[in-house]
């Protein structure tokens, strides 16, 4: 039987990471399945998945958390973070968890874009699981500072206290009247309903990159179309960060890179 892996999420319909990890599985001539896993008991999926000898999950909204505290060893950013999007099966039979999502978004910006993040000043919207996931990637990147605006401010302050040595501040929307940003990355699921997280415009007049983490393939997310109404000199939505933190993982599961150059003409 092939190498068993699978996502794991609720909802999980609309993933596209079976397509992604087949075409990278035939790409590298690795011999694997890849499925797609609705769960409602992500502790009961994951113990029944790899009892079955199950090499692999990666782990999507709202489970990654509870991936996070399933495993038995984590990566010096799953530590941090305190959620995880990757699983693998160790060959001692523990498991071990990571978090590619961050890698994905960097991955992204910085070699798909060509957009370094060095000394920029960093606007990331939302204080969620997916804003604190990306977070130990891109302070790597050497960013001059983060701030971190949330609708719960309380979330905010409290996601920039984990990083105490890096310029790192959380607020409210309503604290950036007076601010300037290069960047601005929504990370909130504000889009999932139709709504735009209530920044005041005149950020995007002077910031050169908008970033949605969300990604759509028919039309542009509610961020992106927004950011192109005011201008923005580059935005982009999350389809390049869902292949790349994919790519990661596989890599991670398989110990191969596959070439992301191209996927989206050729799958989409
Ligand atoms: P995820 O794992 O996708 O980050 P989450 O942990 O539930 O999911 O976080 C969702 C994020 O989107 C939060 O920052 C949330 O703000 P609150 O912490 O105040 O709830 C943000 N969010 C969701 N809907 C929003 C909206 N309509 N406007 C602004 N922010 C919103």
């Amino acid at each position: 039987m092939s190498d068993q892996y699978a996502v794991v999420g609720n909802p999980i319909a609309h993933s596209k990471s079976p397509q992604i990890h087949a075409y990278f599985a035939k790409q590298t001539q690795q011999d694997l399945e890849y499925h797609k896993i609705f769960s409602e008991n992500f502790k009961k999926t994951a113990t029944d998945f790899f009892a079955k000898g199950g090499k692999g999950l990666n782990i999507t909204v709202p489970f990654k958390g509870d991936a996070f505290r399933f495993a038995d060893q984590c990566s010096e950013r799953v530590k941090k973070t305190q959620a995880a999007n990757t699983l693998k099966r160790l060959d001692n039979g523990q498991i071990f968890a990571d978090n590619t999502d961050g890698i994905g978004l960097v991955q992204d910006l910085t070699v798909n874009h060509q957009y370094s993040l060095k000394d920029k000043r960093i606007l990331m919207l939302g204080a969620g699981g997916a804003a604190s996931g990306v977070l130990p990637s891109l302070i790597e990147a050497q960013p001059q500072k983060i701030t971190i605006a949330n609708r719960t401010i309380e979330k905010a302050i409290n996601l920039a206290m984990i990083y105490p040595y890096m310029d790192m501040v959380g607020c409210g929307y309503n604290d950036l009247k007076q601010a300037n940003f290069d960047l601005i990355i929504n990370a909130t699921s504000s889009g999932l309903s139709g709504d735009l997280p209530p920044i005041p415009v005149h950020l995007f007049k002077n910031c050169q990159f908008a970033y949605d983490m969300m990604y759509s393939l028919d039309a542009d997310t509610v961020f992106v179309a927004w950011a192109k109404e005011q201008q923005v000199q580059h935005v982009l939505d999350g389809f390049g960060m869902l292949i790349e933190q994919a790519a990661a993982a596989f890599n991670l599961w398989r110990g191969i890179m596959p070439n992301t150059t191209n996927i989206k003409t050729q799958l989409f």
